[in-house]
C-alpha cells in the first residue's frame, strides 16, 4: 500500500474534541494538505497542542503534529465557530462514556451537534466519528434542523466510523482497512469522497451505506474483536485444564484464513476506553431494541474472570498474598499508550492489594497517571526496583521493552523467584533458564520446584 500523498484540492476541515481519535483524525487530514481546525472544550488541552506538544502518548503523534502545524494546516482553537465557520466537514469526535444503566452517554456528542450547527456559515457536512449507537443520527439530525431552520437541507450529516487503535493510531489512520460512510445525501458523500480521495487513492477500499448500518458496523467491529479474545481467554481456561497449551491452539486456530491470527491473545483481557464500554452499549441497545444478545454478556463476564484467574496463579505461587511485595510491570490497559483506563493491570493491582499485597508498579510511560488513579500502588522508575524483595514478578502489559530485561538480574533482586506472565509475553524457556518459576495463562507450566516458591 502506497503512503497516501498530497491533495491537490485541500478542503477545510473542522475537528470537535482533540482525544485520541479526533486528534488523529486532525494529523492524518493535515498530512495529506487539508486545512484542519481543531477545537476541545479542555482549554488546557487545546494549549498543550498550540505549543506544539501531544496531550498523551502515541508513536508518531509528535513529529507529524510538529510537522502539520509549521506548515500552517493545522491549528488549535478554543472557539468552536473558528472549527466551523467556513468549513467543508466537520467532525464530532467527543466521548461517549458509559451512562449508569450501560447505555453511551450522548450529551457530549448532542451538544457538539447543536453548537456545530450554531455556527455554520452555509452548506457543511457533519460527520459523526464518535462512537454512537445506531440511531444517534436521526436524533442529532433533528437537533441541526431546530438549530438551523434556515439551513434546512445545507447541513448533511453523515456517519463516518473510525476503527484506529491506541498506540498504532497513526498507521490505521494513514492505511484504514476500510473507509466507511454512511449517510443518504449525494452531496455529503461526494464531500467524503473528495476529503478521503488520497487515501483511496492510497488503496483503503470505501464502503458507502446508509447511516444506521454504518453506525451500527462500529459496535459491531469492537464487539466481535473483543469476542475473538474472550474466546481465546475461554480456551486458555480449557488448556490449564487439560494440559494443553494455548499459544499452540491459537497459532493453529489463527492459521485458518477465515479465522485469522489476529486478537487471539490470551491473558489478563481486554480494557480500555472502547471495547469494554461499546460492548456494555451495544448489549444494552440490542435489549432496547427487543434482542437481548447475551453473547455480549458473556464476553464481558470471560473478561473479567481472566483477572481472577491472573491472581489465583499469582496467590498460589506465593502461597498467600498478605504482606507480599509483587512487582506489576506494565500499568497502561495496552503496550504503546499511556492510557490506563480500564486497564486490566491495575484492575489486577487493585484485587492484590485488597488480598493485602504490596504491588510495585512500573510503566515506561503509564506511570503516573496510575498512581493518581491507585494511590496504594508504589511506582518506581525502574523495573527493576520494582522486583526487589518481590515474591513474584508480574507481567500486566506487554510492553516490547520487556523482552530485553536481563532476567537473571531480575531474579537476583527478588525474595522468590516467581513470574507471572500475564500477557504470554516473554520466552517461556529463557524465563526457565533464568531460574525462575515461570507461569503464564493457559499455558503448562515448565517447572515447578516448590522449593523457590513463596511457601
Ligand atoms: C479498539 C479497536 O481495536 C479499534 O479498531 C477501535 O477504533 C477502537 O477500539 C475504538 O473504538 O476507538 P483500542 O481500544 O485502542 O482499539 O485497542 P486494541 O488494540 O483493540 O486493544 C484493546 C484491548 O484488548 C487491550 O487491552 C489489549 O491488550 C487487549 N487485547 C488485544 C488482548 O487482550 N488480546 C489480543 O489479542 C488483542
Amino acid at each position: 500500500m502506497n503512503d497516501p500523498s498530497m491533495v491537490a484540492s485541500a478542503m477545510a476541515v473542522g475537528v470537535i474534541g482533540t482525544g485520541h481519535v479526533g486528534l488523529i483524525t486532525c494529523l492524518s487530514f493535515a498530512s495529506v494538505g487539508h486545512r484542519v481546525t481543531g477545537f476541545d472544550v479542555d482549554a488546557s488541552k487545546t494549549e498543550t497542542l498550540r505549543q506544539g506538544r501531544m496531550p498523551f502518548h502515541e508513536p508518531g503523534g509528535q513529529a507529524m503534529l510538529e510537522v502539520a502545524t509549521a506548515s500552517g494546516r493545522l491549528a488549535f482553537t478554543d472557539d468552536i465557530a473558528e472549527a466551523v465557520a467556513g468549513a467543508d466537514v466537520v467532525f464530532i469526535c467527543v466521548g461517549t462514556p458509559i451512562g449508569a444503566s450501560g447505555a453511551a452517554n450522548l450529551l457530549a456528542v448532542e451538544q457538539a451537534a447543536r453548537e456545530i450547527a450554531r455556527a455554520a456559515t452555509g452548506p457543511l457536512v457533519v460527520a459523526e466519528k464518535s462512537t454512537v449507537p445506531p440511531g444517534t443520527a436521526s436524533q442529532l439530525g433533528r437537533t441541526l434542523g431546530e438549530e438551523r431552520p434556515d439551513l434546512v437541507g445545507q447541513l448533511d450529516l453523515l456517519s463516518n466510523p473510525e476503527f484506529l487503535r491506541e498506540g498504532r493510531g497513526i498507521e490505521d489512520a494513514l492505511h484504514p482497512d476500510r473507509i466507511v460512510v454512511g449517510g443518504s445525501s449525494p452531496r455529503g458523500f461526494a464531500v467524503m469522497r473528495r476529503l478521503y480521495q488520497p487515501f483511496l487513492d492510497a488503496g483503503s477500499p470505501l464502503i458507502e451505506t446508509d447511516i444506521t448500518s454504518a453506525e451500527l458496523a462500529k459496535h459491531a467491529s469492537n464487539a466481535f474483536l473483543a469476542l475473538k479474545i474472550s474466546y481465546a481467554n475461554a480456551l486458555a481456561r480449557v488448556c490449564e485444564a487439560s494440559g494443553a497449551d494455548i499459544e499452540a491452539v491459537t497459532r493453529i486456530l489463527g492459521g485458518d484464513s477465515r479465522i485469522g491470527p489476529d486478537f487471539l491473545g490470551a491473558g489478563l483481557g481486554f480494557g480500555g476506553y472502547c471495547f469494554p464500554k461499546d460492548l456494555a452499549a451495544f448489549a444494552h441497545l440490542s435489549e432496547r431494541l427487543g434482542y437481548p444478545f447475551p453473547l455480549l454478556s458473556e464476553v464481558a463476564r470471560i473478561n473479567d474472570e481472566a483477572v481472577q484467574v491472573a491472581v489465583a496463579m499469582i496467590r498460589d505461587a506465593v502461597s498467600n498474598l498478605e504482606g507480599k511485595r509483587i512487582a506489576l510491570l506494565g500499568l497502561s490497559f495496552k503496550p504503546d499508550t499511556d492510557d490506563i483506563r480500564f486497564s486490566p493491570s491495575l484492575t489486577l493491582a487493585r484485587a492484590l492489594i485488597a488480598e493485602g499485597a504490596s504491588v510495585a508498579g512500573y510503566d515506561p510511560v503509564a506511570g503516573a497517571a496510575a498512581k493518581e488513579e491507585i494511590p496504594e500502588l508504589q511506582v518506581v522508575d525502574d523495573p527493576y526496583d520494582a522486583a526487589t524483595d518481590a515474591a513474584c514478578v508480574v507481567i500486566g502489559t506487554a510492553w516490547p521493552e520487556f523482552r530485553a530485561l536481563d532476567l537473571a538480574r531480575l531474579r537476583e533482586l527478588m525474595a522468590f523467584p516467581n513470574l507471572v506472565d500475564g500477557r504470554n509475553f516473554l520466552d517461556s524457556e529463557s524465563a526457565e533458564k533464568a531460574g525462575f518459576n515461570y507461569r503464564a495463562m493457559g499455558r503448562p507450566q515448565l517447572r515447578s520446584d516448590p522449593q523457590t516458591s513463596g511457601v
